[in-house]
């Protein structure tokens, strides 16, 4: 089956009873048992529940993993993820993270003793020199990164990890397994916030997981029980939903992205685009190779910083708002909302400046988009 009508069927006849098309939402938090030391299968919903049991597996089905994990947030999931971690571990980070991830590293985690070095990891060598023996146990990558979508070579560091016997963990959440597949390319973990592409429609908040390799999955469904922070049967069956249309909403919004990402780079005030899909993205090689495509996610910088502020107060078809992967196009200021968290020095360092704002292209008429970023450029 291609990938395509995997999604479209993610969830099919999900009940046995009735053949119901839609997956059943089985809003309970207990389940009853036929007898002593006997089971249905189903004990008690946050240990496991049938509704959210179907996105578990379509996520796993997705990603080529062999099992798959819902959480209430994306954060929830990439909780669970360090939560497999111990005091005196280290990580590798991506240096242009995802704001709320570095917060909970920084923040939270660090308190516990977990270490991190955040390097440019599109540069293969600042993985190797940040390596730390006996102490690193996992590379943690988003590619293409929030917000300057950088590209890393998953394979390879996916490589670089097995040869250390650590872990490689890919943040999918800009891609999805329609675009790209970590654990294809050797990853060990896929997290992804379902509250953006795979939700699709900004409103339902959701974390997901994909996992291969046996023992690895055991102690992440322990962490999952453990911890608690799973998803709810409606909120699974609303990221179900949306996943059924990933693959038509992807395709419009990815080629919205690429038009007004042309006129993006043809405008004068306009400094520099990030888009892997432009030739000028100097990793456009990498993600071709390992990707199906670049996506709908961009950002831009502009020549003079005052224009941030007209383009945000002036877009009306566009949301200024936070989040991306939707059907809406929002408009964002990272240093300001996203990554506000990321020490001013660091930002400033690997790039996500003042004068940079990120768009989440949305499945409008592509028209209406570019009039309106001209209108507010221009008022
Ligand atoms: C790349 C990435 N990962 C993780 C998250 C966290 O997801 P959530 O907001 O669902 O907790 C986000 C949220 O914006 C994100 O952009």
């Amino acid at each position: 089956m291609k990938l395509d009508t995997a999604i479209a069927h993610a969830g099919l006849c999900g009940d046995p009873v009735t053949g119901a098309v839609s997956t059943p939402i089985y809003q309970t938090s207990t389940f009853r048992h036929p007898a002593l030391g006997e089971s249905t299968g189903f004990d008690y919903s946050r240990s496991s529940n049938p509704t959210r049991k179907v996105l578990e597996e379509s996520i796993a089905a997705l990603e080529s993993g062999e099992k798959g994990f819902a959480f209430s947030t994306g954060l929830a999931a990439i909780t669970a993820v360090f939560m497999l971690f111990k005091s005196g571990d280290h990580i590798i980070f991506s240096d242009d993270l995802y704001g709320g991830t570095y917060r909970l590293l920084d923040k939270v985690f660090s308190q516990f003793g977990l270490s991190a070095s955040f390097v440019d990891t599109t540069c293969f060598k600042n993985l190797e020199k940040a390596f730390i023996k006996d102490k690193t146990k996992a590379v943690f990558i988003e590619s293409p990164t929030n917000p300057l979508l950088k590209i890393s070579d998953i394979r390879k560091i996916s490589a670089f990890a097995h040869k250390n016997n650590i872990l490689c963990i890919v943040d999918n959440t800009l891609m999805t397994p329609l675009l790209q597949q970590p654990l294809l390319l050797g990853a060990d973990i896929v997290a992804h916030s379902g509250t953006k592409f795979l939700g699709g429609h900004n409103d339902t908040l959701a974390g997901l997981l994909a996992a291969n390799g046996s023992e690895l999955c055991a102690r992440l469904a322990f962490i999952q029980n453990a911890t608690g922070a799973v998803l709810s049967p409606f909120d699974s069956w609303l990221i179900l939903r949306g996943m059924k249309t990933l693959s038509v909403r992807m395709q419009r919004s990815q080629e919205n992205a690429q038009k007004v990402a042309r006129w993006l780079s043809a405008r004068r005030q306009v400094a520099r685009v990030y888009y892997p899909g432009l030739e000028s993205h100097p990793h456009a090689d990498i993600h071709k190779i390992q990707s199906a495509g670049p996506g709908a996610m961009l950002s831009f910088s502009v020549k003079d910083k005052s224009l941030v502020e007209k383009i945000i107060n002036n877009v009306k078809v566009i949301s200024f708002a936070e989040s991306l992967g939707g059907i809406e196009t929002l408009i964002t200021y990272p240093a300001k909302q996203t990554h506000s968290d990321i020490p001013e020095e660091l930002r400033n360092r690997i790039g996500i400046t003042d004068d940079l704002l990120r768009i989440s292209i949305g499945i409008e008429d592509v028209n209406d988009l570019i009039n309106d970023l001209k209108q507010a450029m221009e008022k």
